[in-house]
């Protein structure tokens, strides 16, 4: 008998760690299947999460493909599925089918400088290629990483953020000022244009909420990097996550299947309804 494709494999979670307090919290999961398990994913690559009783949900993996001991997610608190997963405790079991859509293509881009640009949990699917790019800077030019959030309660991987200074450029914003906090006061993409990185053989991956995603894009652009040289992902609702809902899709295209990755060169070629 054929494999039921919507059948979630289950897993243990083994690691909760609140990323962020307040009305839009955020925490990250870690996680390990119960039997062994030939799943396996690239960068930039989701998964769907099931809780019983309440449902599935598309969430992007920010563990690196390098991590083999656990799968990593980080998930904002928003609505049914999210509501449930953040009332779970380490030791509890959840689903997971996947790994699906495409991912970044870093072995393409090996020799060249990655600039990592994220907004709020935008930096969940960064996550997993900036510590790909890092396990293997020897084969990158210089890693970067401008990242900002409302407030700096609201970014998430603090510690590790604080940790990497140590061995990349890392630019932190914050929406408006704060006691205490002497990162740049501003919107991402006015930290873009405030730095200046240059587009010389240069990639920039661009993650977060989508205005924050146009505004930056815009910013890049004014510094000349090209349509080739910008990534970023497309977070439509997803139901399936295996191209035969219909849910996800722009035009012709499943964005679960053919994306969520996908070049600027790329993405502006789709009809406009994301
Ligand atoms: C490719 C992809 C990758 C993603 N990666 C991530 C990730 O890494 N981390 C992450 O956190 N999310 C991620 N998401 C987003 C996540 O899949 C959605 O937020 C998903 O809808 C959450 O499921 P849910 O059942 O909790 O929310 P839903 O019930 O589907 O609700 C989603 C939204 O609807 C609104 N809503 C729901 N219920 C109510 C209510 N009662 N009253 C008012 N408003 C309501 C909320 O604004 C909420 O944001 C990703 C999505 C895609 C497509
Ligand atoms: S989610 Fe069903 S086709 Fe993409």
């Amino acid at each position: 008998m054929n494999e039921n494709i919507y059948l979630p494999k289950l897993a243990k979670i083994i690691k909760i760690k609140q990323e962020v307090s307040g009305s839009r919290p955020i925490k990250t999961f870690r996680t390990q299947f119960l039997e062994s398990s030939d799943f396996s994913h690239r960068s930039g690559q989701c998964a769907m999460l099931s809780v019983l009783g309440k449902g599935e949900a598309m969430i992007s993996i920010s563990s690196s493909p390098l991590e083999k001991d656990y799968l990593q997610f980080s998930i904002l608190k928003s609505g049914r599925v999210t509501t449930a997963l953040h009332e779970m405790e380490e030791g509890d079991i959840i689903g997971i089918r996947g790994p699906y859509g495409n991912h970044f293509p870093i072995e393409k881009w090996k020799g060249k400088n990655i600039l990592f640009i994220g907004g709020g949990i935008g930096l969940a699917p960064i996550w997993s290629v900036l510590q790909t790019a890092r396990a293997k800077k020897a084969d990158y030019g210089k890693l970067a990483l401008i990242y900002g959030a409302r407030t700096s309660n609201d970014w998430v991987f603090k510690e590790e953020l604080q940790e990497l200074k140590n061995e990349m450029d890392i630019h932190l914003s914050i929406d408006c000022e704060e006691e205490g906090c002497n990162e740049f006061v501003g919107f991402v993409p006015q930290n873009v244009a405030d730095k200046k990185p240059s587009p010389k053989n240069s990639i920039s991956i661009t993650c977060g909420p989508p205005i924050m995603i146009k505004f930056v894009i815009e910013a890049l652009q004014e510094l000349g990097f090209k349509d080739e040289q910008i990534y970023t992902t497309v977070e439509n609702k997803m139901k399936c996550g295996i191209g035969k809902c219909g849910r996800c899709n722009i035009g012709k295209h499943y964005v679960c299947k053919d994306g969520p990755v996908y070049s600027w060169a790329e993405l502006k070629t789709l009809p406009q309804e994301y």
